[in-house]
Parts: structure tokens; C-alpha cells; sequence
């Protein structure tokens, strides 16, 4: 959010990731997760891509057509070039938003004619570290009009205020947003909280805060499950899901069949679900996860079984022994590579890999 908090967040009682960390020091290490780093306004450290010559264009499968990324004085721009010389049309846009934490990659947005958000044609790939096609654009012809619509916002962000009224799917107020996934998207709104908790008040009985771990199994998931539960359909306009609702009054999840293929991507809760270890226990995602760190090693996860599983346990331990130790999610919680998402790179077609969260014996 640019200019604090707009009228509409306050009236419903948001007060704001800096409000919260005033006074929960401990939480700060969120500043640097993957949720927190999702939206950001496009800058020189937040956008991963170059504009340095010679790392800023963008070759296609189509000869004639390329992009140049450039910054300039009044921000940053994808141009995109079709033709030869003199004969050459051109469009430019500038970068308004970058969406992704730049773990797999990044991609663009920018405001368009009538307060339309539009995804831009290029964007960034972490593993070749290059700029990439955009999923979902072709890359033979030039095109800037993928709209963004708001159940993308409503994963990496958390809150865009919709125009509902002109029959445009991707028309947002210019000045009302707040990008990252904050706080209070996992918590409720805090105004109340804060109150009873300001300096001198008495300890209150209530503290009138969402805690997800005081929440039942199925409402910690649901609050998981709205980003992490697959695409779905909206029953409810976009953010109006708040932490301890039950999701199926906002959005209609498919719920994949037991024997269905399940693509590693975006929905890592139905994943779990068909996990025995799953099944067999109260495990929930925060039994392996801290969202409030950044938690990359996998040798570290691998510690989170030995909460239920021995090392002997593993049908692998008499002929390994030892060796399988601080390796587990190596070979129960694969990364593979996901079958629904691609982009272009120099002609070549690049999928990211996913950690696949159905832990079980893969052959
Ligand atoms: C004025 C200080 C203050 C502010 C501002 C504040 N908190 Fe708290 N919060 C506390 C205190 C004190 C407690 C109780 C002691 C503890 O658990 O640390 C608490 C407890 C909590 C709990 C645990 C509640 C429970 O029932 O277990 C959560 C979750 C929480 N805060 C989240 C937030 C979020 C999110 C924000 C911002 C929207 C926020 N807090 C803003 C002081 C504050
Ligand atoms: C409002 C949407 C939203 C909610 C709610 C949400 N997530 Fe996420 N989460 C995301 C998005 C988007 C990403 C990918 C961020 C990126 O890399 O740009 C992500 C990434 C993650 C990651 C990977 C972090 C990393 O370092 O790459 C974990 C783990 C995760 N979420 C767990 C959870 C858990 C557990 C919950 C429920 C307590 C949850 N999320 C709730 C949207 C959400
Ligand atoms: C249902 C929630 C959901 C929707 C809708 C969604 N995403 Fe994501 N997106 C995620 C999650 C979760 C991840 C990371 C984990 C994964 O790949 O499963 C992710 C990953 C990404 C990444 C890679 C981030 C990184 O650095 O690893 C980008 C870029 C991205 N999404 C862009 C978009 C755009 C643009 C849209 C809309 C046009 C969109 N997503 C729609 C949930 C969603
Ligand atoms: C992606 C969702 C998500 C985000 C974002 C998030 N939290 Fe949490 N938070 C949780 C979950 C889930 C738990 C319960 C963890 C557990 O099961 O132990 C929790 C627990 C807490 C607690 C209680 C901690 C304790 O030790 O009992 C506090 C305080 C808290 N969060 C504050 C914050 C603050 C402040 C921020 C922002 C800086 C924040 N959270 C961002 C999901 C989130
Ligand atoms: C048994 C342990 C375990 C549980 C439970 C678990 N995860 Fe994970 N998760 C992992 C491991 C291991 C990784 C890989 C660590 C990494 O590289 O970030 C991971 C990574 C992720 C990622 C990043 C995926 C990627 O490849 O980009 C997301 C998103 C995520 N988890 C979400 C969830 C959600 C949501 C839940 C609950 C439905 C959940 N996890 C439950 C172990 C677990
Ligand atoms: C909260 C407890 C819990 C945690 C944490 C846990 N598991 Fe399990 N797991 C179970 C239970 C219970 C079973 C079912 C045992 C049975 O049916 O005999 C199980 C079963 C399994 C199985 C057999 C699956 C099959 O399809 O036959 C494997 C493999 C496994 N777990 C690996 C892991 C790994 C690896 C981790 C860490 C990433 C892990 N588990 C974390 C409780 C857990
Ligand atoms: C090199 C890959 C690998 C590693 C590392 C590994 N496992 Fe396994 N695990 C397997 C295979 C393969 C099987 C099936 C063995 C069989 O049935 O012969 C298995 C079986 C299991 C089972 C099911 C046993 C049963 O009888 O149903 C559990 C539980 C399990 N592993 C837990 C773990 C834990 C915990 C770790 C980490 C300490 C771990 N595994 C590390 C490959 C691995």
C-alpha cells in the first residue's frame, strides 16, 4: 500500500503489517518470506529482470517480434518490436506491479486504459535467470491484453478494491490496495486487538485476534486452502474471505477424485490430504511450517517426521541405515515438475518444479 491505509480498510478494523510489528518484534523475520514479498511496486531491487544492454531484449520463436525492458526516467517499460526496420510497430508499457517473490519467478502487471490491470508480456525466470514469455501469452504475436482478474490479486495480494459496476473483470481503484499477503489475511483485522492491548489497559480476556492454531483442523485448511486449494469458483467478491471463515461460503473448490491425476502446482492442501500420514494423524500445514520465517532447507523439514516416524521406520533403513537421515522429504516429498504452467525461453518451453505434498512411497 502506497499511501496508507484507504478509508474502506479502516472502517473494517485493518490496521496494517506496521502496526503489528510494533509490538510483535519476534514476527519481524516476515518481512523477508515469500508471502510478504508476493506484490510489490515495481522498483530498481524489486524487479529481478535486467536492463542492462544486452541482457534487456527478449528474443520469440517469431523472428520479427522481440521486447526491450528499459528503465527511464518515469519507471520501467516492456516495449514490444514487430518487424524490420523501417517498417515496425511497437507497444510500450510501463511496469506497475511485480507479482512473485522471485523464488520461481516474477512476472508484470500495469494499469491500463480505464483502470485495468493487464499482465505484461514478458516476464522473469529465476532458474535461467532471464527474461522469460509470460505464461498464458503466446510468443509469436504481440500482444499486451491479458487482463488480470481478481482471484490472481486475491492469492498475492491482500486487497484490491474492484469496479464492479462498468462490466470490466479487471477495473480496480487506482489508490486502494495493499499488496503482499499480510498479517492480517492470516489473522482478521487487529484494530480491536491493538486497542486492548495498548500500553496501561488491563490484560484482556479475549483477544479478539485470530490465532489459526486455536482454530479447528478444517478452518486452519480453509484459511490455507484459499490460496493453496486450487483455482476454484468464486460464491463471494474477491477479499471477503477473512482467517476462521469456512471457505465453501466464498469459493467453490473442485475436489479432486481419490484416483484423479493432481498436478504438483497450486494445491498443495489436496496433495496432503491424500497422504496416509495425513489421514492418520491431526497434521496440519503448520505441523512442518512457520510462516513467519523463510524456510528453505529441506534437511530441516526432514526433522518435522521424526515428530511421528523413527528413522527405522522406513521400509529403507535395513539395507541404508543412517544415511536416509535428514533426507526424508528427498524421497517422500519429491520437487517435480509441474505440468500446468510454462513459459518461453529462446524457443525452449520451461517448467518449474514444485514440491510435491503427497508424502507416500514413490517407486
Ligand atoms: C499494542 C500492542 C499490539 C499490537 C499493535 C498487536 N498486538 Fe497482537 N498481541 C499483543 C499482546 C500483548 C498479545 C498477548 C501476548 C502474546 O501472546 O504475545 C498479543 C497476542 C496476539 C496473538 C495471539 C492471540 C491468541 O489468542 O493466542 C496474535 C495471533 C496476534 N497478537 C496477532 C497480531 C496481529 C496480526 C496484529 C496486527 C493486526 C497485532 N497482533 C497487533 C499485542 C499487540
Ligand atoms: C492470501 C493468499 C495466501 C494465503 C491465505 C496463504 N498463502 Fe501461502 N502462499 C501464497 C502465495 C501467493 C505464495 C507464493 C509466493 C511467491 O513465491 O510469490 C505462497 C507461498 C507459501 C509457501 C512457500 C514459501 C517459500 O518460501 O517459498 C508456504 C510454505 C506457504 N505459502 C504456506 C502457507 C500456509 C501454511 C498457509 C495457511 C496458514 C498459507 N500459506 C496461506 C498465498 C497464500
Ligand atoms: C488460487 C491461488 C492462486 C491464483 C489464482 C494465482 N496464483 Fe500464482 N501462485 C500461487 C501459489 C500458491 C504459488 C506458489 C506455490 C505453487 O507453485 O504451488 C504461486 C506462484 C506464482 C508465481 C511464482 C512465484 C515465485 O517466485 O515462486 C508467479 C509469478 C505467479 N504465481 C503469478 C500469478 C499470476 C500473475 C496470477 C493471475 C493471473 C496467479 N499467479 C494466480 C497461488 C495462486
Ligand atoms: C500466511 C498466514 C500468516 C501470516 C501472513 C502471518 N501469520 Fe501469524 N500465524 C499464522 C498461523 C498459521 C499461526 C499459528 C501457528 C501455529 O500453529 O503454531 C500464527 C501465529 C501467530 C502468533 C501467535 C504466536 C505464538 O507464538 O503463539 C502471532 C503473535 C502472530 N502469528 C503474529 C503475526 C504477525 C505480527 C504477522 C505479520 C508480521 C503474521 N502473524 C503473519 C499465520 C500467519
Ligand atoms: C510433512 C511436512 C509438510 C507439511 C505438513 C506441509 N508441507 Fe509444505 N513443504 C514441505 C517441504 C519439505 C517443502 C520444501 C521446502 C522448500 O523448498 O521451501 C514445502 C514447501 C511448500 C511450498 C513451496 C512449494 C514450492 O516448491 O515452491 C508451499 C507453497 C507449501 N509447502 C505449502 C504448504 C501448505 C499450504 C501446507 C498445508 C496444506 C503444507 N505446505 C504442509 C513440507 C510440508
Ligand atoms: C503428525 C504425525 C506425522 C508426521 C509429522 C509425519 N507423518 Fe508420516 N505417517 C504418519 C502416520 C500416522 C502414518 C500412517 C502409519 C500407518 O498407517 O501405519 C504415516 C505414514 C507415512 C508413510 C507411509 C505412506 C504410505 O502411503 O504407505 C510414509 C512414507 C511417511 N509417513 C513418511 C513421512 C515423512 C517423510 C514425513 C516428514 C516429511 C512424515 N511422514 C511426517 C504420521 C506422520
Ligand atoms: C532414498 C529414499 C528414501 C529416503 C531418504 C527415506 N525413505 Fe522412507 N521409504 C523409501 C522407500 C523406497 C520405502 C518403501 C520401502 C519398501 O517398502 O521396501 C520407504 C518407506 C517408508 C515408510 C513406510 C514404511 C512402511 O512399512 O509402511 C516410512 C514411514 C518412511 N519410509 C519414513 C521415512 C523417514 C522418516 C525418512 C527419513 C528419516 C525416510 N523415510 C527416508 C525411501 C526413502
Amino acid at each position: 500500500m502506497q499511501f496508507g491505509l484507504s478509508l474502506l480498510l479502516i472502517v473494517a478494523g485493518f490496521i496494517g503489517n506496521d502496526q503489528c510489528l510494533s509490538c510483535h518484534e519476534k514476527q519481524r523475520t516476515y518481512l523477508s518470506t515469500a508471502h510478504h514479498l508476493t506484490s510489490q511496486a515495481a522498483t530498481a531491487t524489486s524487479i529481478a529482470g535486467s536492463f542492462a544492454p544486452g541482457k534487456n531484449i527478449l528474443r520469440t520463436s517469431q523472428r520479427e517480434l522481440h521486447y526491450r525492458m528499459e528503465a527511464r526516467k518515469d519507471g520501467f517499460f516492456q516495449t514490444g518490436i514487430l518487424g524490420t526496420p523501417p517498417d515496425t510497430i511497437s507497444i510500450s508499457e510501463r511496469v506497475d506491479f511485480v507479482i512473485g517473490s522471485g523464488r520461481k519467478g516474477q512476472t508484470y502487471l500495469y494499469w491500463g486504459k480505464e483502470d485495468q490491470l493487464f499482465q505484461l508480456p514478458v516476464s522473469y525466470w529465476t532458474e535461467v535467470a532471464s527474461w522469460v514469455n509470460s505464461p498464458g501469452y503466446g510468443d509469436r504475436s504481440l500482444e499486451f491484453s491479458r487482463p488480470v482478474a481478481p482471484r490472481c490479486l486475491e492469492c498475492h495480494a491482500s486487497f484490491f478494491e474492484a469496479v464492479t459496476d462498468s462490466g470490466l473483470a479487471n477495473q480496480y481503484r487506482r489508490s486502494n490496495y495493499v499488496l503482499g499477503v499480510s498479517c492480517e489475511r492470516c489473522h482478521g483485522p487487529g484494530k480491536q486487538h491493538a486497542e486492548l492491548n495498548a500500553p496501561g489497559a488491563p490484560k484482556p480476556v479475549d483477544q479478539a485476534i485470530v490465532n489459526p492454531a486455536k482454530l479447528p483442523r478444517d478452518r486452519q485448511l480453509a484459511l490455507c486452502s484459499l490460496c493453496h486449494g486450487g483455482i476454484g469458483s468464486a460464491k463471494a467478491p474477491a477479499f471477503s474471505f477473512t482467517a476462521g471463515d469456512a471457505l465453501e461460503d466464498f469459493i467453490r473448490l473442485d475436489i479432486p477424485k481419490e484416483d484423479e491425476p493432481l498436478d504438483v502446482h497450486g494445491n498443495q492442501v489436496a496433495l496432503l490430504e491424500r497422504s496416509k500420514c495425513f489421514k492418520s494423524s491431526t497434521m496440519t500445514c503448520s505441523t512442518c511450517h512457520d510462516v513467519h520465517l523463510r524456510q528453505r532447507d529441506a534437511a530441516e523439514f526432514s526433522e518435522k517426521c521424526m515428530g511421528c516416524h523413527k528413522v527405522e521406520s522406513c521400509g529403507l533403513f535395513p539395507k541404508r541405515g543412517r544415511t536416509i537421515v535428514g533426507k526424508c522429504v528427498d524421497c517422500h516429498l519429491p520437487n517435480q515438475t509441474s505440468n500446468v504452467i510454462f513459459s518461453t525461453h529462446d524457443g525452449v518451453r520451461i517448467r518449474p518444479k514444485v514440491r510435491n505434498h503427497w508424502i507416500k512411497i514413490y517407486r
